[in-house]
């Protein structure tokens, strides 16, 4: 049953001009979304995010595998009006912003009733108001990218697809765009959004998908992402500090487990210690008559599981 968005088993090589070469920028890539949710799509330059995206929307055709946009093949031209799309190098028709809109909201079938009250609603969603009559071309980057999204915004779309939308947005205006992002979503749009920026992805993402050289490496949960399995956080008190760091020294099940500890002043000790040492390390804790407060998975940051699951071999 097609979803809102599909891949399946999705190939994607491009041509070398003049030679036999091909270029595999997606390989086997099978995703599915789910309704309602905001996904993030990761992957170092050249991991094949903007391909998967241009496939999607039909702009070109897989090699092999097939995929869906709103329940209709890709390339399907009626369910292209039912989308928002943000490209990655904004590109747009010369002309004053408000015109600009009216446009894209043209193209999309919008009666120009609608289109007038939408147009004025998305000038002020993306705080482009005041610039309205000003032409497009003269717009710094950052503007560029703000009507940009205006412009997917336009038709109220089901789906949202932002090709890395806050790559030149200044630190106020991301802020403005993850709570325009938030707001979509409550009023029940998926959003499938690629970036670089994982701060911003790990705020606000339900799922994410990481690709690495044509290959979905990692797909999940963000909150299932983070935690790590391998190391456990360990808060205590009651510990002489003393007995604690020499003991622990003597110990090789838990060596490590006082370096990175941390002393508080109420008499607490907070720090981490590898899964497989945790029985040991609890054990321990109580032989020195101190008392285990808390045992948690440690949480790791995106940018970490992304690190580790992209940096075999570095494209530079
Ligand atoms: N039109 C094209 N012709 C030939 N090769 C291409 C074309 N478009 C992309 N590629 C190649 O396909 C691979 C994937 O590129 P793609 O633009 O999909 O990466 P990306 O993940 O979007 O990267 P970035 O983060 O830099 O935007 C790269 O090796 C790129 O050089
Ligand atoms: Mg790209």
């Amino acid at each position: 049953m097609p979803g809102v968005l599909d891949f399946s088993n999705v190939t994607k090589d491009y041509g070398i001009p003049w030679s036999r070469r091909r270029i595999r920028a997606l390989e086997g890539f099978t995703l599915s979304l789910e309704r309602g949710e905001i996904f993030g799509f990761l992957g170092r330059n050249g991991a094949g995010k903007t391909t998967a995206i241009h496939l999607a929307l039909g702009f070109m055709r897989p090699t092999s595998g097939a995929g869906h946009l709103l329940g209709k093949p890709f390339g399907d031209a009626a369910s292209r009006a039912r989308i928002g799309f943000l490209a990655e190098n904004v590109a747009l028709y010369h002309r004053p912003a408000r015109k600009l809109l009216r446009y894209y909201g043209g193209l999309n079938g919008m009666r120009p009733q609608r289109l007038q009250l939408r147009s004025s609603e998305v000038l002020r969603q993306v705080e482009l108001e005041l610039e309205a009559n000003r032409n497009v071309a003269r717009f710094s980057r950052g503007m560029q990218q703000r009507i940009g999204l205006a412009q997917a915004l336009i038709n109220d779309p089901e789906l949202l697809i932002l090709d890395e939308p806050t790559s030149a947005l200044d630190p106020l205006a991301r802020v403005t765009m993850r709570e325009l992002l938030l707001e979509a979503n409550r009023a029940g749009k998926t959003v499938f959004l690629s970036s670089h920026l994982l701060s911003e992805i790990e705020m606000i993402c339900h799922r994410v998908a990481i690709l690495d050289k044509g290959r979905l490496v990692k797909l999940g949960r963000t909150e299932e992402l983070l935690i790590s399995r391998d190391r456990y956080e360990v808060v205590a008190r009651g510990i002489p500090t003393n007995s604690f760091e020499l003991s622990a020294y003597s110990l090789p099940q838990v060596r490590g487990l006082p370096l990175d500890a941390n002393l508080a002043g109420d008499g607490r000790v907070q720090f981490t210690i590898p899964a497989a040492a945790q029985r040991d390390a609890l054990q321990r804790i109580w032989s020195l008559g101190g008392e285990v407060l808390s045992v948690n998975p440690v949480r790791r940051t995106l940018e970490e599981v992304f690190v580790e699951l992209t940096n075999k071999g570095s494209v530079l």
